[in-house]
Formats: structure tokens, sequence, C-alpha cells
């Protein structure tokens, strides 16, 4: 049975149910604490918590969750069962079916026949697992399910009580296992071996709220949840694994073609027979290729911090993966087309992303293809070197130093370093290493100390974030009344404020503009009576909370009072302005690069904007002067610009950009501008009509590190003060040059033409002229020892370049002659010198490197060369005629 048809299977066994079906929500979602989305009931969070209602008709869903877990990456391709990348299966129950329902469930669905719709497992060969105490499941496993007491078993915290890792749901659970035979381990259920028996669905009868803690096994329960529920967790991989009869989760249909194109690319094979560390890389370049694959799909770019350092570990993985399988040159473009076809069926959206994708991922191979080969010599210099210095006992260890110059210069994530060592086996010293990483972070520190809240401990809002969301009125008026419900000073709170100190207020209602989108805060103030407060910045906390920065100017302010609340209207006409250009900019960006340019961030203040978006090559002049135009003609056609506040799925099924970490049943803000032709979801203010922002001038784009561009312009009066301001200069320079200003290139390349034509003609002078010195010169040489020896020292200001040029022509002259030259200059604070020797003085010993270093012992300098000819230079002009001198000696004494 296909991945594909077991994942349908599963999800209309439940709808059957009554459950609603959710799509998989992004691997990444706005949660700090999660890298991405680990298992299936992450989107569902604040409905178990209690603190919103599940929009579900039945109070039940189903989904199958896209889930990336990198804990054990080094596990890949070592066990049969561990996948970076997994899909999990899973039905919830908000306050509604319990442990019954639960079990009843998961059993129909696994033992149930092919025909009925089920998977048809043989009943013999499952086993189930409970919490120690829960005497009700087992109760349940046993009397209504029927499954013998000797296959049912107990296991404690670690394993049947399951919590995120962190605070929030939690309760014990019941896994279901599944006997893959004598064949893959020992007798005795789970207990005894979890490789022989596979566990493939996990139910977790959520009933607690988890506290502070450690890890699985060790923290506290801090109460009941406000209902009992249900969260279940099935792996489609290990059931297509049993389903499909094959030894491993890396040879489903969907991941075995991969391995296929990989011993294809490789010359290596794969499968019994083969070296275990070859099938082990084949499992690798799989795995990573799908998790890789998935993760550019979401949005992830490679970096060297967070999301975009486990993909990148990944991509470089697979990459070295191949080479030592015997791959000679790019291979991931084969892997991601194949995994992309393998995938589409369940992922349809892969066929839009497909360029895109390809184009993250050759970047990246391309990047470290490029620094691999050097990088694994410098790596191989140095374990050569540490087997030959260090002493056989002691164990041996890679330098700090070498580990980050691997990380710095060759791109080497430190987790491929420490894997390439333990092959080798060596030990990397990881405080030098992290020594070094800190000396470079500190740097990078410095430039981002701005930091926006004063203090990053936010619990001190925790009370309003709760209990008095801030209402945002700022849509409709840019003037409110409100109350005045938290005030802090330094970052405490405090009752009442006065004139002078720097405060935060909070109120119950504003019509300020929060930081948010890539909007900049609005300014204003805050007034009553005699009272006026400036509004500096305004900050959102918990995505709820506005909070205020303001100075007290005149009066002062309690607690409780009511206040007015106004935004400066210049500022917001700006900032409105400068956001819908963003919009126009995006949607006529996509026009003409294609759906490929996705949106990676971006910033608007009055009267300027940047949008940065993930596209690898840089831009045309002509594309750029495409997408200005196409801006500016939108801008022309005046479009209405509409809000609607829908749901997430509808703002999808419009086509509106979708963005990340949104969830399944958030209302979403749907900003419209010319019908299809912008359609975004946004929480910005913005212009009535596309007119309103004015001009929009696209001064250019750049690049902002991997695989990301950026563009800037300004808009409204700011734009018609560039374009002032450019048309000012020209004219000035079209003055200057007393040309037509449509005349300016062809004036301007005339110049620069002129210019060089003229350079040239100096340094021709100049040679001819030195040339003509050289006679000069020539004429006071004398003869010592059988040489023509001439020691000269130059005008000042004679540089080495001309000093050469005047010895080679003195050179050519005395070139019969065993003839030696030594010219010397002072050049500002420098002393250049150079010697020449003819054939025939080389011929009796002479070498022009020797008398360079002697003579720059004289001169406080060094030097080195051929024997016909060697320069140098030194400090010291007080000691030039000593040297002169001395090299007189010398050829005495040859
Ligand atoms: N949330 C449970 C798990 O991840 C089902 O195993």
């Amino acid at each position: 049975m296909k991945t594909h048809e077991i994942r349908e299977r599963f999800t209309q066994h439940f709808v059957k149910a009554g459950h609603q079906a959710v799509p998989s929500a992004s691997l990444i979602l706005d949660d700090p604490n999660l890298l991405f989305v680990n298992a299936g009931m992450v989107p569902f969070k604040p409905y178990f918590l209690g603190q919103q209602n599940p929009p579900f008709p039945n109070g039940t869903a189903t989904s199958i969750q896209k889930c990336v877990r990198t804990l054990d990456i080094e596990e890949v391709g070592i066990t049969t069962r561990h996948n970076t990348f997994f899909q999990m299966a899973g039905n919830f129950s908000f306050g509604q079916y319990f442990k019954e329902g639960a079990i009843t469930h998961a059993w129909a669905l696994l033992t149930g026949s092919l025909e009925d719709g089920g998977f048809g497992l043989d009943p013999e060969r499952l086993w189930v697992t409970v919490y120690l105490d829960d005497d009700e499941a087992r109760d349940i496993w046993r009397d209504k399910i029927g499954v013998p007491e000797d296959r049912i078993q107990r296991l404690g915290m670690e394993d049947n009580y399951w919590s995120m890792g962190i605070p929030g749901p939690c309760g014990p659970c019941s896994e279901i296992y599944y006997d893959r035979g004598p064949e893959y381990g020992a007798e005795g259920g789970p207990i005894a071996d979890d490789n022989r028996y596979m566990e493939i669905w996990n139910l977790v009868f959520m009933q607690n709220e988890r506290g502070e803690g450690i890890g699985k096994g060790n923290f506290e329960i801090v109460g009941p949840l406000p209902k009992k529920n249900i969260d279940t967790g099935l792996g489609i991989e290990r059931v297509a694994c049993i389903l499909q009869d094959v030894d491993n989760v890396y040879e489903t249909d969907l991941l075995r073609p991969v391995i296929d194109e990989a011993e294809k690319l490789t010359g290596s094979t794969y499968g019994d027979g083969a070296p275990k560390e070859d099938n082990i890389r084949f499992r690798v370049i799989a795995d990573h290729s799908r998790t890789g694959m998935m993760l550019i799909l979401d949005g992830v770019t490679p970096s060297n911090e967070g999301r975009g350092y486990i993909l990148r570990r990944l991509l470089r993985r697979i990459v070295r993966s191949a080479r030592l399988l015997g791959a000679k040159g790019a291979t991931l473009e084969q892997f991601m087309n194949t995994i992309m076809d393998t995938m589409t069926p369940s992922y349809p959206e892969i066929a839009d992303n497909r360029e895109r994708i390809l184009r993250v991922a050759l970047t990246e191979e391309k990047a470290f293809l490029k620094t691999l080969e050097s990088g694994t010599k410098l790596f191989d210099e140095a374990v050569e070197e540490l087997k030959n210095t260090s002493r056989a006992k002691t164990p041996k260890v890679l330098s700090g130093d070498k580990a980050f110059e691997l990380h710095d210069t060759y791109g080497f994530p430190i987790d491929l370093t420490l894997e390439m060592a333990n092959e080798a086996g060596l030990e990397v010293d990881m405080d030098g290493f992290n020594e070094a990483m800190g000396e470079q972070r500190r740097r990078a520190k410095a430039d981002n100390q701005a930091k926006k809240h004063g203090h990053a401990d936010l619990s001190i809002y925790r009370e309003w974030v709760d209990n008095n969301p801030t209402v945002f009125t700022g849509y409709e008026e840019l003037t409110s009344d409100a109350k005045v419900i938290g005030l802090l000073r330094g970052g405490e709170k405090v009752t009442e404020v006065s004139e002078g100190d720097e405060v935060e207020v909070i109120l119950d209602q504003t019509p300020l503009y929060a930081e948010a989108g890539g909007q900049m805060a609005d300014r204003g103030r805050l007034f009553a009576g005699e009272t006026l407060l400036e509004v500096g910045d305004v900050q959102k906390i918990g995505k709820k909370l506005w909070v205020h920065k303001a100075t007290v100017t005149a009066g002062g302010l309690d607690l409780g009072q009511s206040v007015t609340a106004e935004v400066n209207e210049e500022w917001r006409h700006g900032a409105v302005q400068a956001h819908s250009a963003t919009h126009l900019i995006h949607a006529a960006l996509r026009q003409v690069l294609g759906p490929t340019a996705v949106q990676a961030g971006s910033m608007n203040r009055p009267g300027y904007l940047r949008f940065d978006f993930n596209y690898t090559e840089q831009l045309t002049p002509e594309q750029l002067q495409e997408i200005a135009t196409i801006t500016n003609q939108a801008v022309d056609a005046n479009f209405q610009v509409n809000t609607i506040k829908t749901s997430l799925e509808e703002a999808k099924a419009m086509g509106a950009m979708a963005l990340f970490g949104e969830n399944y049943g958030s209302k979403v803000r749907v900003v419209e501008m010319g019908g299809p032709f912008s359609l975004e979801l946004c929480g910005g203010t913005h212009v009535g009509a596309t007119a309103q922002i004015g001009p929009v001038s696209v001064l250019g784009e750049s690049s902002v590190g991997s695989g990301a561009r950026r563009i800037e312009a300004y808009s409204g009066l700011d734009a018609f003060r560039y374009y002032s301001k450019e048309t000012a200069l020209i004219e000035g320079v079209s003055r200057e040059l007393k040309v037509q200003t449509e005349d300016l290139p062809e004036r301007v390349a005339q110049l620069a033409e002129k210019l060089k034509a003229a350079e040239k003609e100096i340094e021709h002078l100049r040679s001819a002229q030195l040339a003509v010195k050289a006679s000069e010169f020539l004429a006071g040489a004398g003869d010592i020892n059988g040489f023509r020896v001439l020691t000269t020292r130059l005008p000042k200001g004679t540089s080495g370049k001309d000093l050469r040029t005047v010895a080679t022509e003195i050179r050519n002259r005395v070139r019969d002659e065993a003839a030696i030259i030594f010219l010397a200059a002072e050049d500002g604070p420098k002393v250049p010198f150079i010697a020449a020797a003819s054939d025939a003085a080389i011929a009796r010993g002479v070498k022009s490197g020797d008398l360079v270093k002697r003579f720059g012992e004289f001169v406080g300098g060094k030097g080195g060369g051929k024997p016909d000819m060697a320069q140098g230079s030194g400090s010291n002009a007080a000691g030039i005629e000593e040297g002169f001198a001395a090299l007189k000696s010398y050829v005495e004494s040859l």
C-alpha cells in the first residue's frame, strides 16, 4: 500500500467518525520554544490548555502533521526507524471522547480489513503499553478490546507519560507496537526490544498541565486541564514500512527512489552485502533530501543559525555522503527532483515551488562543493600532523582554532567537523572552538545592541497580556479616548509618573500602531489637561499588548487616569504610503521574477522601505526598471485598497500570499489592492486608494546573504525629493561639462577615454626621460676588480618601479661587459633599492640577491630576487652612502 493511501485511509477513518479534517500546519510555527513543529498536537495547544475554543463542529479533529525532529540526526540510517522528517497522523478530542474512544478508534483502524478501509494488521502481532498505574487503560485493552494480559506491559514516566518537554499539556499515554518477527530481535514485548516491537501509535490521555522540569521524566504536574482530551500520533512512515513489508523506513515508496538515484550517481550499491557505512550514507541521503526539501518548501533558507543552520547541516551532510559513496560532481538536483516527485501526491503545493526549492538547494551545494575539497584537505593535513606529533597514549585533539577555521573559512558546520573527527578517531577542542565563536559573536553583537524592550524578561507584562489585551482603534481613527491601565518606569510597575520621566504606558485602547509586519511604530502623543507625553515607540508584547514608550514632557500621569491618545498624522501618512508601496513592489516583483521570489522580510517607515526576498541571482537593470514601472502604474491606476477579515483557509483560497506561522482556525486580515494584483495577509495600516502613495522611486537592489536580495525605495514626497536631488545633480554636471543632459553619458565616456590616453602618454614620456638619464648615470660608473660598477642615488621621489625601469635600461646598455648596477632613492619614508648584474658578472659569481641583502642592512630593509635583478625597500636613507661603500668593498673582495 502506497504511503499516500495510508494517509487517505487514516483521514477517512476519522472523518467518518465525525472528526474535522484539518490540514497540516507549516513546519514553522510562531513558538519561540520550538525550532520546528515536532508533533501533531502542536497547532492545537491553545485548545488543550483551554485558552481558545476549538473551532470544530463536534469538538474533534484529525490531521496529518508535517514534523521535523533533529535531535537524533546521528541516529539516521543506523536504526531502522528514525526519520528527521516524518508525518504524524493524529486524532484529537477536546473534552469529547476519552480513553475508551481513543483505544477503540485506533484498534478498529489498525485491525480493520482492507476492504473496510482499515490497515488489515494481524491483531496477534500487536502489543500495547500503559502507564504504571493506569488500570483504567489496561482494563479497556483487556476487557473491551480483548488484548491478552501478557501482551499489555507497563512502563514509567520516561516512556508512557507524554509532554512536549516544556510546560504545556501532558498526560499518561498508551502505545501500540507491532511485532516484526524474530529476525528483528529478542522476544518479550516492547520492554524487551523496541526494534523488533516497533512503536506505531501513541495515544495520549491529555489531562494535566506540566510545569518546569527537565526532559521527559522529571517535571512537576501543575494541575488538571479544564477538560479531558485525547491527542494521538501514528507514525505514517512506520506503518508504511510494515504494510510495504520493507526492512526500514528508508526503503518505503517515498524514500527508496532517492536511494536508487544515489546508486546511479555514485556507482556504489545499497543493501545486503554492501559495507555498513555505505548503507548508512544512502539512508542519510534519502532522509535528509526529504527533510531539506520540506524545510525549503516552508520557507527556510540555509544560514549559520537556528532553523537555517539545521537545513545547512542536512544539505551538507547529503553532499558529503554522496562524495564518500563516490559521486564526483553535484548530486542535489537529482535527489531533490526525485524526492519532490514522490512527495507531490500528498503535498501538491510542491509543484508550484519546484524551481525555488531547487534554486535554494543548488546554491547551497555549489557553495559547499567549492570549499569541501580544500576544507577536507585542511582537515586531513591536521589529522596527519596530529598522528605524527602526539604520543600514542594521549587522546588526539583537533584544536579549536582549526575547527573554527573549517567553520569560518570553509563553511563546515561544527557538527560535520565533529563527525569527521569522530570517524578519524579524534576529539575536538570544543572549548577552544566556542571561544573563537564567542569572539566572533561579540563582534557581531556590538552592532545589535539597541534592543527593542528595555527588559528581556517579559513576565512583568503577563497580567495585562492575559487579562487586558489592548484594543487597537487605529484602523478607523487617529485619536481615541483611553484609560491608563498600566505604568512602568525603569522596568518597575508604578502608580504615578511625573515630568521628565521616561515611561511605558499601557492603555485599554489605542490608535497608535505598534511595530509589526515590518511597519515601524507610530509616533504620537498622550494628553489630558496640562499633561503631555510624547510617544517615541510602541511595541507589541505577546501579539496582544501595546506598550507605549514615552517621555512625560509636561504635568504628571496617574494609573487609572483618562487620556487622549493621538497619532502624529504626518507620520502615519508617510507610514501608510511606505507600507502600501511595499505591497505594490512585492506584487510587481512577483510579476517580473515569478512566484519563486518569496518575501523574506521587510521594513517600512515614513518615506522609505526595504523589501527582502529569496532569490539567488542579481537583478538586471531592466528587471529593476520593470518593477519600478509596474509599481508606479499601479499607483496611477488608483486601485481601491480593501481589507477583509477571514479564515486562513479562505484567505489562501483567495490566493493571498500565505505567510508562515499562521495557525489553522486563525482569523486573518487580507489587504487587497486591485483585485488579484496584490493580495496579502497583513495587519498593517494602508492608504485608501493607491494614488495616495504618490511616486515610488526604486533605488536599487543588493545581496543580503545566502540566497536573499533586497530592494530599497522611497515613497511619496521623499520619492519626489529624491528625484529632485538627482535631477539637480545631473543638471549641475551638465552645466559644468557644457552639454545637454541627454548627451552626458557620451561626454563622460569621451572624457574618461581622453584621460586614459593622457595618462598613457605621461607614463611613456617619463620612461623616455628616465632612459635619457640612464646614459648620464652610466658616465659615473667606475671599474672595480674587473667589474664595471655603478652605484647611484636617484633623485628624491623616484619609486621602486622607476628604479626598475632605469636599471633595466642601463643593464641593456652594458650587456656585453661584466657590469654591476646598484640604484637607491628616497621615496617619502621609503628607501627603495635595486641591484642588476649582467650575464658576464653572473658568470663570475655575482648574485643580485646577495647585493640587496648586504645593502639592506644599512638602510634597514630587506629584499630579494633573481641573480640578474633583485629589489628591496628600507626605511633609513642615512645609510645609503655607507651601503654603497660596503657594496664596493664586497665587489673588491670577489
Ligand atoms: N503527541 C504525541 C506524540 O508526539 C502523540 O507522540
